[in-house]
């Protein structure tokens, strides 16, 4: 087994690939991202003779319009983040050792968007319309072994637009992969590991092993698995012989009992692992490691969600699959740095809005205990755009929906499966009730390979959506509609189904930004005096609770909602980050959306305090907004507040009076006079001193303050350091409103990834070395390259005091 391990790693050196992972993956698969060739345009590159030498070079994961300027004129219009889609070719030349001849090799693409078309040494491998789902091919018979090279192109078609309601990217944006096994090898994602059977003493584990083996060979072929608990410690093991061997495929299944085991929860997200080696004559020809977790769960339609006999309410939100200024293309550390922020207030849940998401999403989700709702459409066969996936619908439903289940399906962190989005069969038109059919036809697909549940995220609550009336779903999803919550609501329309809130809110703000008064709630148009376009615009939306969709709430009045219904399972806030595309109700400049929790930097909003405050344990006083007013204005003080009874403000040590929670209040608030100097808040719990906040007036920006989130990371050419950038004046106070250029230079072993400041309409590139900071703060992405050594980044502003930072990549 070690040798074979060995073995195979020397594969993935000889190989033209340099990048061999050390990450848990099948024995034999190998990171394929390095050393592309990319032609933003059509060419003839499917010939192997086709000549790429004045194309650019670069390593995926890739998105080319995350590099392109905003444009108003973009097809994909400000609801596609107003970057364009267009046709770009991607091609690798590698060889393949002769030594392999014998052996399996296969190409796995986590996700390409959209419309790619693969060929390897011009023979055509097919085309996958889907932008977001995960495949493979076999390239075994038309490689070239030994010193002859091999040519693999891309073709990537995002050009008919608009095909999407929010920002996609192009290109190859997900990993890359080849795989090179024995001929008897695990088949593409061939395990399926369950535990039936969980309590505290014992647990079963069922592994179903799908082997692929070469036709009329004759041989004895051994499955021997290892479970491995999170200390690499054995703890339990099993061989089993496969028969009959004629035939190409075999599938067997081992039963494995773990005693006292560790289980799996949102708060100790302990995982085990089944090793698979494939032993064929005597030789391991393949290994294949499957991570899981043990758990039990259950949905009750008035009590709502029971993790291992516990009860959890899942407080989730749901995202989009951008990063920021990185675009689309994937980065673990970028999604990691996502999901930590987000459990610092309290979230345990994402639900993958509205696609297949990333596998590394899923890995970070098992590895920090989040509960996923695993979404596969946002339209079946009824578009929502002129070219969005209800033109491949039809023909490809069925293989993507099972693709991603049996990819997912191993996942301790998946929960539940969301077959649809606001689908439009939900209202039939005239007599076609189709959508009942369809729900059927996917509900059915999940179901044959996976017993977890299945939901719909339904914006139509009324008796008229023939998706939820035609009962079918194990769940019932609502997007919005927080008056009809109540078990009594639902259940009288529904009867008695677990319920889930598959989306919420749509709350809107822009980060540091305050419209007085506070406390009128604001549906939009969300300010009377709504700018027309232009690159001058001010697009903020207050950072107050007011303002909100029409057809959601603000973040105050749905989370009173989801607290006092128990039979409220769960519920997934649209949206936690913001995201690139889709800026409703603002128009262009605006090109990214407001509803996040937290900013496209990563730099959250003052709702992150509330939802802090009840979601996690953690002594929490927020005060808000800045304390820069012109004298004399009214300002409306807001505090976020938990663990004390009461909170005191006090304005250059002036006590403005004791304030109380009472009811179902969420915040409270003084409505004061502005004067200079400083504002304070005291929470308390019976008379003692819990916490304080102060804000002070700041003078004029004086200086940069960097802060890097980590200051040693992997010299790999993926790691990164987020850096940001804080504008302060003499003394160190914040300052709320600067806006200072701040330029980049960056020295030693890096680059700069990206960079951004969380301004929706900032239409200055993503890519540049440059960014205004928007409301005293900005945002450098510093990425390795793979050298080990320093990194150093400086920010300079003019007539600001410079700063340097230092970031070690080992
Ligand atoms: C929902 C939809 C989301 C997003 C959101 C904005 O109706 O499911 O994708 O568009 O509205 O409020």
């Amino acid at each position: 087994m070690k040798w074979n391990k060995c073995l195979l790693f020397l594969i993935g050196s000889l190989l033209i690939i340099t990048n061999v992972t050390a990450q848990i993956k099948p024995a034999g698969t190998f990171s394929f991202n390095a050393g592309w060739k990319f032609f933003p345009g059509d060419a003839a590159a499917a010939d192997p003779a086709f000549n790429d030498n004045t194309w650019r070079q670069l390593d995926l994961p890739h998105d080319w319009s995350i590099e392109l300027p905003f444009d108003s004129t973009s097809p994909t219009g400000t609801g596609g983040g107003a970057l364009r889609g267009g046709i770009g070719w991607y091609r690798k030349t590698f060889t393949v050792p002769a030594s392999e001849k014998e052996k399996r090799v296969a190409i796995l693409f986590d996700g390409v968007y959209r419309n790619s078309e693969v060929w390897i040494n011009g023979h055509y491998l097919g085309k996958r319309p889907n932008g977001y789902i995960s495949f493979q091919y076999e390239l075994t018979p038309y490689v070239n072994f030994g010193n002859a090279s091999n040519v693999i192109a891309v073709k990537v078609d995002n050009s008919q637009q608009p095909n999407s309601r929010w920002y996609s990217g192009s290109g190859i944006y997900r990993n890359v992969w080849l795989t090179i096994t024995g001929k008897t090898h695990v088949a593409q994602w061939g395990t399926y590991l369950t535990t039936p059977e969980v309590t505290d003493k014992k647990a079963t584990a069922h592994l179903r092993i799908t082997v692929n083996l070469p036709a009329g060979k004759n041989q004895t072929v051994v499955a021997a698995t290892t479970i491995y608990n999170s200390g690499g410690v054995e703890v339990a093991k099993l061989s089993s012989p496969l028969t009959p061997v004629q035939d190409t495929t075999v599938t067997l299944t081992q039963k494995f009992v773990i005693n006292n085991p560790v289980l799996w929860s949102v708060d100790r997200p302990y995982l085990y692992k089944a090793v698979i080696n494939i032993i064929s004559n005597g030789k391991t020809v393949d290994q294949y490691t499957t991570p899981f977790g043990v758990r039990y769960f259950s949905f009750d339609a008035d009590k709502g969600f029971f993790l291992n006999g516990k009860h959890v309410k899942i407080t989730g939100v749901c995202n989009h699959h951008d990063l920021g200024c990185l675009g689309t293309a994937v980065n673990t550390r970028a999604l990691e740095r996502q999901l930590q922020i987000l459990k610092g207030m309290g979230i345990n849940g994402i639900r993958t809005s509205h696609n297949p998401p990333a596998p590394e999403l899923l890995n970070l989700c098992d590895k920090m205990g989040f509960i996923v709702m695993d979404e596969a459409f946002d339209m079946w066969k009824q578009e929502k755009n002129r070219y969005d996936y209800h033109l491949d619908f039809d023909q490809w439903y069925k293989k993507d929906l099972e693709d991603q289940v049996v990819r997912d399906r191993n996942h301790p962190a998946v929960f539940m499966w969301s077959i649809g989005n606001e689908i439009q069969e939900q209202w039939k038109k005239g007599d076609d009730t189709s959508g009942a059919g369809i729900l059927r036809d996917l509900h059915n697909i999940v179901k044959g390979l996976d017993d977890r549940p299945t939901v719909t995220a339904n914006n139509e609550t009324n008796p008229w959506n023939v998706l939820l009336h035609a009962n079918v779903t194990d769940m019932i999803g609502y997007n919005y509609n927080h008056h009809r919550w109540s078990a009594d609501s639902v259940q009288k329309t529904w009867g008695r189904k677990p319920f889930i809130i598959t989306e919420s809110a749509s709350a809107l703000q822009t980060r540091g930004s305050y419209d007085m008064p506070s406390d009128s709630i604001r549906r939009w148009p969300l300010r009377w005096d709504l700018p027309v376009e232009g690159a001058n615009a001010d697009l903020t939306c207050s950072a107050y609770e007011n303002c909100s969709a029409p057809w959601g709430g603000t973040h105050i009045e749905t989370l009173k909602h989801f607290l006092k219904n128990d039979n409220v399972s769960g519920m997934f806030i649209w949206t936690g980050f913001d995201y690139i595309g889709e800026p409703t109700p603002y128009p262009w400049p605006a090109r990214s959306s407001y509803f996040g929790i937290v900013d496209l930097a990563g730099f959250p909003k003052d709702a992150y305090y509330l939802y802090q405050s009840v979601f996690t344990t953690n002594n929490v006083l927020h005060l808000f907004p800045h304390w820069n007013w012109k004298p004399g204005e009214t300002i409306d003080m807001w505090a976020y507040y938990n663990n004390a009874d009461e909170v005191e403000l006090f304005i250059n040590g002036k006590s403005q009076g004791v304030k109380r929670k009472t009811g179902d209040d969420l915040h409270v608030m003084w409505r004061v006079k502005y004067e200079p100097g400083n504002v304070k808040a005291v929470s308390r719990k019976n008379g003692k001193l819990v916490m304080t906040k102060e804000i002070r007036t700041a003078g004029a920006p004086a200086k940069i303050i960097l802060t890097a989130d980590r200051s040693n990371i992997k010299a790999n050419g993926e790691d990164l350091s987020f850096v940001t950038v804080k504008i302060v004046d003499r003394d160190g106070n914040p300052v709320p409103n600067a806006n200072d250029l701040i330029i980049f230079k960056i020295k030693g072993e890096g680059v700069i990834a990206g960079v951004d400041n969380g301004y929706q309409a900032d239409l200055s590139s993503f890519k540049a070395d440059n960014k205004k900071a928007f409301r005293g703060l900005a945002l450098a992405v510093v990425q390795s390259n793979r050298k080990a050594g320093q990194i150093m980044l400086t920010a300079t502003a003019a007539g600001l005091q410079g700063a340097t930072i230092v970031i070690n990549a080992k």
